[in-house]
């Protein structure tokens, strides 16, 4: 049990370092630059001790003082070459280190980006919105810190460290025992304290995930918070989100001080230990004064990089941490990548007894025993209440979902043997709600094909009926749609949808009709749009509109998820049932 944590983020560790291997022909001699630099740092103590230490020994007693200040002199030149070099080598291994960690890190940004492309619409489902991104970016912040500046330091440290040691013990390997005497306590603090602080501050940044859910949350849904005079609400919301986390925060910051000033006594006190006994042993002659001197500045070197481990160490745990949810993203299963490429659908659909669950509620059983057929070419409505499973028909259809039981065909071939690359670019749906990307109405028309000429995008807008009403926009095409086209109304957003399903030229279209009431005059656009985009097509509508419905060659009356009545709309409002009751009370 504890040492399973352990293992992971021993291997997360590896699984970023693989990335930057991936860089090696700059990162390694970044690496060696950074080295040499940080031996080249000892270079300072080393002089200064020669400059100090020197002259109160055998020179002071004998040699005249025109000696003494040349050889400081010569000193003072030789240092001054070393941290010329040190710099040039520093310049290079800084920018080589950023070079590959940047570059390591846009390569596992975009393998993210990548999968997650390719996971089912059920893991979107199942996040929170905004979580997701929130979390990958943090996460990648994290990384990116370690890359760029924690494993530099981390490498610079240790060479310090075991050169520094290496230095004192020369200079005198009594003091230096005294004084790594305080180090086993220092560790045991470390251990104690840091456990705790690591606790209180992934809880912290947690709680400030989530005070930042709040924010997110509202940005998209301003207009409901306004509309329902909510800011208070949401504000109270966000203050006791930022209170739970300021009340975590408080509490690791009590660990971390007492951390600290621990540390801060522990090390003070060995300090005036080491320098006690050291000037006691000065005084019996037991060591030099050049040795004392070497041995206090290069103390103080490796008192400083000790001192960095603490935070090291800990931003390494952070950084498993979120290695980890990035590898568990990384390893969540994407859609089935299989079947066959090239299939060219001819329009047929077929449900044989297909039940489906949302794996986020096995529970439900949102579609139950569904059988029915649609021929190539044919116009499909689905009717019935809300929530009855229409939208999850189509879904299915898209490949959104599998099915826990029963088989979806197309052109009589099992749906599994057809990559859904093919099926979904032999369909295009024109959904409920149309949301615009941001982007001008030209980019969001040409996202059903895109690789659509001028004329093409042209075309189809005139097909959708929307030419007249983009000429109308200041910009006309090149205008800009707001992430959620909130410039354009409900129906000039359906034609454009429109538009870009013409443009896809789909075997199969999925239409969830809005229920929003257009106005008279857009509904007659619309329609007139859609009745050219079905021509020959495959078409199955979610239909609430009478208009649509009595065209149709068939209608599936759909209630808790199965059929309950089918036919054409004469047949059906000739007898009593569901279907005329939909009609009388003008519910279709
Ligand atoms: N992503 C989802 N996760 C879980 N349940 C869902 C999801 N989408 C829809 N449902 C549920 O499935 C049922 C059918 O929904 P839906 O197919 O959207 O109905 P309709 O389009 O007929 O109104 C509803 O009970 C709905 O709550
Ligand atoms: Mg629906």
């Amino acid at each position: 049990m504890s040492d399973s944590p352990r293992k992971p983020s021993i291997s997360s560790n590896r699984w970023i370092l693989g990335y930057l291997m991936r860089e090696k022909a700059v990162f390694l001699p970044s690496l060696m630059a950074l080295f040499l630099t940080a031996i080249l740092s000892l270079a300072f103590p080393y002089f200064l001790k020669e400059l100090v230490g020197s002259p109160s020994d055998a020179l002071r007693r004998s040699i005249d003082p025109a000696l003494i200040l040349e050889r400081s002199n010569r000193i003072v030149l030789e240092l001054l070459a070393v941290l010329g070099l040190q710099a040039v080598v520093a310049f290079f291994r800084v920018q080589g280190f950023i070079r590959s960690g940047e570059s390591a890190l846009n390569n596992l940004r975009s393998d993210l980006y990548r999968h997650l492309l390719r996971l089912p619409m059920s893991y979107f489902h199942e996040q929170r919105a905004g979580a997701l991104s929130n979390r990958i970016s943090a996460d990648l912040g994290v990384v990116r810190d370690t890359l760029l500046n924690t494993v530099p330091q981390a490498v610079r440290q240790s060479v310090i460290l075991v050169g520094g040691l290496i230095f004192i013990f020369i200079s005198s390997w009594k003091l230096s025992l005294i004084m790594l005497s305080s180090v086993p306590v220092v560790v045991l603090a470390v251990a104690f304290f840091g456990r705790k602080v690591r606790a209180y501050s992934k809880s912290a940044q947690d709680s400030l995930a989530e005070a930042g859910t709040v924010i997110e949350e509202t940005v998209q849904g301003m207009a409901d918070v306004k509309a329902f005079a909510n800011e208070d609400f949401e504000s109270r919301r966000y203050g006791s989100a930022l209170e739970r986390f300021f009340d975590v925060a408080s509490r690791g910051a009590r660990s971390r001080a007492a951390f600290l000033a621990f540390i801060i006594f522990a090390l003070f006190g060995t300090i005036s230990m080491v320098i006690w006994q050291g000037a006691r042993m000065l005084a019996t002659e037991q060591i030099t004064w050049t040795n004392f001197a070497s041995f206090i500045l290069f103390s103080i070197f490796v008192g400083a990089s000790l001192g960095s481990f603490p935070e090291i160490v800990s931003q390494f745990q952070q950084t498993s941490g979120a290695t980890e949810r990035l590898r568990e993203l990384l390893d969540a299963k994407p859609e089935r990548a299989d079947g066959d490429d090239q299939a060219v659908l001819r329009g047929a659909v077929e449900f044989e007894q297909v039940s489906f669950r949302y794996p986020s509620r096995p529970e439900a059983r949102v579609l139950d025993d569904l059988s029915f057929a649609v021929q190539p070419g044919q116009r499909v409505a689905l009717v019935g209440p809300s929530g009855a499973g229409k939208s999850t028909v189509l879904s299915l259809i898209l490949g959104f979902g599998e099915p826990a039981a029963g088989r979806i065909l197309f052109d009589g071939r099992e749906a599994g043997e057809i990559s859904l690359r093919a099926i979904r670019s032999q369909m295009a749906i024109v959904p409920q709600e149309v949301l615009l990307f941001g982007g001008t109405i030209r980019e969001n028309v040409g996202y059903g094909k895109t690789a659509a000429t001028e004329d093409e995008i042209r075309e189809a807008c005139r097909l959708a009926n929307a030419t007249e009403f983009i000429e109308r926009l200041p910009e006309g095409m090149e205008t800009v749609v707001g992430p959620r086209g909130v410039k354009l109304s409900g129906g000039q957003r359906q034609r454009i949808a429109i538009a870009r399903a013409i443009l896809a030229n789909p075997r199969i279209l999925l239409l969830d009709e809005a229920t929003s009431a257009l106005d008279s005059e857009s509904e007659r656009l619309v329609n007139e749009a859609l009745e050219r985009l079905m021509q020959g097509r495959t078409s199955i509508v979610i239909a609430h509109r009478l208009s649509t419905v009595r065209h149709a060659d068939r209608i599936l009356v759909f209630n808790q998820g199965r059929i309950v009545e089918s036919g054409t709309h004469d047949e059906m409002v000739a007898q009593p049932g569901m279907y005329r009751l939909l009609v009388e009370t003008q519910l279709v």
